[in-house]
């Protein structure tokens, strides 16, 4: 049987899907600078009144140590040194840090609830994210954990949706929405939708709301059983399922050959290996069918004092982030990410927003992938 081979909308046709509620853009880049000014200056105190670094370098172990940093978050205080040393806060490397001469960012806790509300999320994040700057100390000693502090009142739904809720990530899931009812309008009826890493389902609502109710054979998954068990109630009439990217996926009711469309909204950043996890991604979709992913192209640096303490490895794992281009870093460039669909045998295609868009500040990509012949 031969299968469609549909092309997508140019990129100045998809980026239109995404601006359909006519919010004004031009605030976005300055309340993100805020936020990230915000993240800088509560990283310079905690790590200047630990270390001072103006009479003697000193390296990143002795840093760690004046910290008490837990091990497992060596590569996190890694990035915090390198994010400070972009902003000339500190300057040299891992042998030896020193004051450099930037001058500390003028922000504070009282610019965080108007900088979030300023990118759309819900007053819940600017919370959390309060509290988490407000335990730094004891987040980097493991002393707390950025979960007591996201899930402090058991939501781990709301808490997930209110971390995806807001301009940046409501421009992707738009974009996503539109690109799958332009292939599905193409395809016609029938069109098997496989979503992974499906989470709090915000992606899975954009979707399927602009689908309509049983225009596709949709299929939900997750690792987590607690967040299939809660699309299968709020999403009437699609399959879900448990789903981890990184096995095979024929042996997880993906089998291959058996998919037009792989939706993955902020998921494969979690894969161990991402080559690894888009080769499976290639294995279950159709020729000619898509891979709709997005994903960060860089850590904002409002991440490294609250959801990246998310990305360190557990307690005595070993490092992550190595098995693939990654090189260490949770997150590839938009060039990287081009990269590894590539070496899996999928052609990208779109990549969104442009750099010049202010939707760019987040630093979330929307990307395309297109399966190339068996
Ligand atoms: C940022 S959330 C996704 C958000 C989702 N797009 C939404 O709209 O709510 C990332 C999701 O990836 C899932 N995840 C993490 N590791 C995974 C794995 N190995 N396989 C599949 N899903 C995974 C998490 O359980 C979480 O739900």
């Amino acid at each position: 049987m031969t299968h469609p081979i549909i092309p997508p909308p140019s990129p100045t046709a998809a980026h239109a899907m995404g601006m359909a509620d006519g919010t004004d853009l031009s605030p976005l880049p300055a309340a993100m600078d805020r936020l990230s000014d915000i993240s800088i200056r509560a990283l310079a105190n905690l790590v200047l009144d630990a270390a001072p670094l103006d009479q003697t370098p000193q390296s990143t172990t002795a840093i760690a140590a004046a910290l008490g940093a837990a091990p497992r978050h060596g590569a996190l205080l890694g990035r915090w040194l390198a994010a400070l040393a972009t902003r000339g806060v500190v300057q040299g490397g891992p042998a030896g840090w020193w004051r450099g001469d930037g001058p500390l960012p003028d922000a504070g806790m009282d610019d965080l609830a108007p900088a979030y509300a300023a990118l759309g999320f819900p007053p819940r994040m600017a919370a959390s994210h309060r509290l988490a700057l407000g335990a730094l100390p004891w987040l980097i000693r493991d002393q707390a954990s950025i979960q007591q502090i996201l899930f402090a009142d058991g939501r781990v739904l709301e808490a997930l949706a209110a971390y995806q809720d807001n301009h940046f990530t409501r421009y992707l899931n738009r974009v996503c929405a539109g690109l799958a009812a332009w292939r599905h309008d193409r395809q016609g009826p029938g069109m098997a939708v496989l979503e992974l890493g499906g989470g709090a389902g915000l992606t899975t609502d954009a979707v399927l709301s602009r689908l309509g109710p049983g225009r596709a054979d949709y299929r939900f998954t997750d690792l987590s059983r607690m967040f299939t068990l809660a699309a299968g109630q709020r999403f009437p009439g699609i399959e879900t399922g448990v789903l981890d990217i990184n096995a095979p996926f024929a042996a997880q009711g993906g089998a291959d050959g058996s998919v037009d469309l792989v939706l993955a909204g902020n998921v494969l950043h979690n894969a161990a290996d991402i080559t690894a996890s888009l080769r499976h991604i290639r294995q279950v979709l159709r020729p000619g069918g898509w891979l709709i992913f997005t994903e960060s192209v860089w850590e904002n640096e409002a991440l490294l004092t609250c959801m990246g303490f998310l990305l360190s490895p557990a307690a005595g794992a070993p490092p992550l982030y190595r098995a693939d281009r990654r090189a260490g870093l949770p997150f590839l460039d938009a060039d990287g990410w081009r990269a590894e669909l590539g070496a899996a045998g999928l052609s990208p295609g779109l990549c969104l927003p442009e750099a010049v868009s202010p939707m760019a500040a987040a630093g979330q990509c929307l990307f395309l992938g297109i399966a190339g012949d068996a």
